[in-house]
């Protein structure tokens, strides 16, 4: 049956579900407070980055089934995908979920339904949704039907995912899910499970606190090996032979509107009983601090201005999102050392020390600092750019680089999770050897 659904707020999240509901029949009203968004999407465009949206919008838009406003407009159905990021003191700031559904109210009838989809902390939806959704006079679980549905997809293939992911369905009543399901079961190919929306919130920061946690105990292992003398990537390596053990990958530390954020959702709801998810918070923030003091070692004996050439400073691997990047941290705390700083990234269109150029950003440079393991940088010639270098040096903080190719360039290699430059120590081992021998 054809539906009308107003879905509000047109980010990496509403837009594409915008597109699918409106590729798939339904008449879609989308409503973004940001005019350009708006005005954008009404000429089939979008702003944001996301491999095959723009064609998939295009089509929605020429095909009249989607349609953009500044305010929201009557539908059956209302999708709430406004952000939810975290304060500065660490707190959810709920007030775009709060605006959102303020926003609805005057349009609500009997028989509708009000989807969050925002990652939020448990009992927003019963606690904070529903007590605005009651101005519209309607009975909540009998006139009007509520609940969270979580979203899992990954940038960079969102499309592919918002069919082919498992879906958490919470409804604050068991009719409320069931309408849900139903209204999602238009494209999602995969299962959905139906729970109660408090339990969906909850499933949804555990599933990126899981994450979080595990790269915290990598991240904890690269400090102790370091300490110890061994490498953490080749215990990694050994341990995940296991076969129920996986241990995740250390690092500059955590970023992205995720991971770094949703944990302490949990963390501000219960902080006397969420210890483990704090101190892995703590753990993965402390890593730009770590790499920074690494630095600061490998410089020790460098006189006069150093020079830093960092590649790298979005959250991950081969895109342009830089929200929450521990590099960007990074950045600040080599600043405060006095460093030059030069930055390599060919995903980041702006920002402080951005030289697009490589030889150019490692021009008398004394140290190459590998902080995101874009597939771009696999191919440099470093014979090439360590002529441009003062100082041949990399530290690498993903294991990406081949150790021995960087040392037949004249590089000294330093890796995160092992102690010191342990390619030359060993060759000095070896020097000493054969002078025993003679
Ligand atoms: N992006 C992801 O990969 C991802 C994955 C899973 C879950 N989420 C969650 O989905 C939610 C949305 O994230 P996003 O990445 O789409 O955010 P986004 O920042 O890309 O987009 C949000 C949009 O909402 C608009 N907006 C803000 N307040 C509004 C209001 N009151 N009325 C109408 N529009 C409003 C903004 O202008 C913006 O265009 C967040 O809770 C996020 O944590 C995101």
């Amino acid at each position: 049956m054809k539906e009308k659904i107003c879905v509000v707020g047109l980010g990496y999240i509403g837009l594409p579900t915008s597109a699918m509901f409106a590729s798939h029949g339904h008449e879609v009203i989308g409503v973004d407070v940001n005019e350009e968004v708006v005005k954008a999407l009404n000429k089939g465009e979008i702003i944001i980055e996301e491999p095959y949206l723009d064609i998939l919008v295009q089509a929605a838009v020429t095909s009249g089934n989607l349609k953009a406003y500044t305010e929201p407009k009557e539908a059956d159905a209302f999708i709430l995908a406004v952000p939810t990021p975290i304060t500065k003191d660490k707190k959810a700031d709920m007030t775009y979920v709060k605006k959102a559904a303020e926003a609805i109210v005057p349009y609500l009838k009997k028989g509708n339904l009000v989807i969050l989809e925002s990652t939020s902390p448990t009992g927003t939806t019963q606690d904070l949704i529903v007590p605005i959704l009651e101005k519209s006079g309607l009975k909540i679980g009998e006139e009007l039907y509520v609940g969270h549905s979580p979203e899992r997809v990954l940038p960079g293939q969102i499309l592919m995912e918002l069919v082919h992911n498992n879906r958490i369905i919470g409804g604050i009543n068991k009719e409320s899910a069931e309408k849900i399901k139903e209204l999602y079961s238009t494209f999602v190919k995969s299962e959905m499970y139906t729970t109660t929306a408090t339990t969906a919130e909850m499933c949804k920061m555990m599933e990126n606190t899981f994450r979080d946690v595990n790269i915290a105990l990598a991240n904890e292992l690269a400090k102790l090996c370091e300490n110890i003398g061994i490498n953490a990537w080749e215990v990694i390596e050994l341990c995940n032979k296991h076969p129920r053990v996986n241990i995740h990958q250390p690092g500059p530390g955590v970023g992205g509107h995720c991971l770094a954020v949703d944990p302490w959702f949990i963390v501000e709801k219960l902080p006397e009983l969420a210890n483990i998810i704090k101190l892995s918070r703590d753990t993965n923030d402390s890593m730009p601090e770590h790499v920074c003091k690494r630095t600061e070692k490998i410089f020790k004996d460098i006189e006069g201005t150093k020079k830093v050439t960092i590649l790298g400073i979005t959250y991950k691997p081969n895109i342009d999102d830089m929200r929450e990047s521990p590099i960007l941290e990074l950045v600040d705390l080599l600043e405060e050392k006095n460093y030059d700083i030069s930055i390599v990234d060919p995903y980041v269109k702006e920002y402080k020390h951005l030289e697009k150029d490589m030889k150019k950003a490692a021009k008398d440079s004394d140290l190459l600092i590998l902080a995101v393991n874009h597939n771009d940088f696999k191919g440099i010639n470093f014979d090439e750019l360590g002529k441009e270098m003062r100082n041949k040096k990399m530290f690498d903080t993903r294991n990406y680089f081949d150790q021995e190719t960087l040392s037949k360039s004249g590089f000294e290699y330093y890796l995160l999770g092992e102690k010191g430059n342990q390619y030359i120590v060993d060759q000095k081992d070896a020097l000493k050897e054969i002078a025993v021998t003679k």
